[in-house]
């Protein structure tokens, strides 16, 4: 098999938790509607049920970096296949809300694991010149999840009142492709080399890159681990200190930007901020606003190898914060009209596809040096969670407070630090190796 064909094959396994992640955070959506009717939910308890996935990310994230650097990549991504399929069933069959809010925080520390597991481990099986377009195959799954979410949410609803159980079962059939497939890919080399099975990560890279590359790239990661001490205190040091300053604040800024204000509340804004809209318009709406994520991305996909990840992510925070101004300045009119904030949240949301939503998770998975990456890249992934959380639980009191126009405006100051930061510290990683990239921060 040609050996870019091969680095796909494994990628696109690992990127099936993708769509997992994706379809779970979105699958609440619809589903939220029915199970609150059946299990008659106050607000504070629909707030949980709907939350308590996302909590679980958190947790997943916290252990899943550490656990992988101990025990491997693949390994904690095969447990995280098992928690994927049990919450699916879980969320299906539960008799109560507890029960339920069980299993969907299981469901949570999957996706928290596999939201970091999957782009590290790809970024360590892939050549450098395709790096970034195999790593934001992961976001293309996503986007994939939460398309498919709304249209399977969309199309069981006619079943009923307990169509919702239908709705999380569904998650059950891409649990279980992943968690076979796994079993066909092999582990990350260069977790290998770090335990010394060189020569199982040889054949490896010789299957990704070819014989002749394959020995020069072993040669430079175990170098670049001979000068890693490995341990949390290296983070800390000078030039990796900024690395990780650098993940940290990408990873907030993604969320507080405040893209998932649009894709988690769409409908709700629709229907009670802008006028004249039936709930199916309402749902209509977000099914395009999918539609246009999707789209986006795989133009993310075309370029990001291409123009390299820093013209993405200016472009796109620069776009995103002029939406964000529009947007806020939209709800000033009474009423908001309704297609021109469609409009705006449209190239808002292609705006943060075509560089945000892929690049950000690329750059976390490139710049951390090799035996601390997994705990890295946790606390990268964690901190954008916590991001998630604090985003989606503040909005709609965030909105009563300062109004929805003061939000969009916070979030659109956001969006000018996010092209600040990139603009002035995140270095370029397109086309290097991970050996060469951590070699940038040394020189600090
Ligand atoms: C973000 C998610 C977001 C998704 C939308 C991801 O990169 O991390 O928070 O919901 O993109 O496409």
């Amino acid at each position: 098999m040609p050996s870019a064909a091969y680095a796909y094959l494994i990628s696109v396994v690992a990127a099936i938790s993708g769509l997992l992640f994706g379809f779970d955070i979105a699958v609440i959506n619809g589903a939220i509607i029915f199970l609150r009717q059946q299990f008659g939910l106050s607000e504070v308890q629909t707030e949980v049920a709907a939350g308590s996935l996302l909590i679980g990310c958190v947790f997943g994230a916290s252990f899943a970096g550490w656990l992988s650097d101990r025990f491997g990549r693949r390994k904690i991504l095969i447990f995280s296949a098992v928690l994927f399929a049990l919450s699916a069933f879980g969320a299906a069959l539960p008799r109560n809300l507890d029960e339920f809010i069980v299993a969907r925080f299981l469901g949570g520390l999957a996706v928290g694991a596999a939201s970091l597991l999957a782009p590290l481990y790809i970024a360590e099986v892939s050549p450098a010149r395709i790096r970034g377009r195999l790593v934001a195959l992961n976001q293309m799954t996503i986007v994939t999840g939460i398309l498919l979410a709304y249209l399977v949410n969309w199309s069981l609803s006619f079943l009923g009142p307990s169509s919702w159980r239908w709705m999380f079962a569904a998650a059950a059939v891409p649990a279980l492709v992943f968690f076979i497939a796994l079993f066909f890919v092999p582990e990350s080399p260069r977790w290998l080399v770090e335990c010394g099975r060189e020569s199982t990560a040889l054949g490896i890279l010789s299957r990704v890159s070819g014989a002749e590359r394959a020995r020069q790239e072993l040669a430079e990661i175990k170098e670049a681990i001979a000068e890693e001490s490995g341990t949390l205190a290296e983070l800390f040091e000078p030039g990796m200190r900024r690395a990780l300053g650098i993940g940290v604040a990408l990873a907030i800024l993604q969320q507080i930007t405040g893209i998932n204000t649009v894709l988690f509340y769409g409908s709700i804004i629709f229907r009670e901020r802008v006028g004249g809209h039936t709930e199916s318009a309402a749902i209509g709406a977000n099914v395009f606003i999918g539609a246009v994520n999707f789209l986006a991305t795989i133009v993310a996909l075309w370029l990001i190898d291409r123009t390299g990840r820093r013209p993405l992510l200016m472009l796109s925070s620069g776009v995103m914060a002029v939406c964000q101004l529009a947007l806020g300045a939209a709800f000033l009119m009474q009423p908001p009209p309704g297609m021109l904030v469609l409009g705006i949240m449209l190239v808002l949301l292609a705006a943060f596809a075509v560089g945000l939503g892929p690049g950000v998770w690329v750059v976390m998975a490139e710049i951390f040096p090799t035996r601390v990456r997994g705990r890295a890249m946790s606390i990268a992934t964690v901190s954008l969670w916590i991001a998630c959380v604090a985003l989606t639980m503040t909005f709609l009191s965030l909105a009563k407070a300062i109004t929805i126009s003061g939000a969009f405006w916070l979030y659109g100051f956001w969006c000018l630090v996010m092209y600040w930061i990139v603009w002035r510290y995140t270095p370029e990683t397109k086309g290097k190796t991970l050996e060469e990239i951590e070699k940038v921060w040394r020189r600090h």
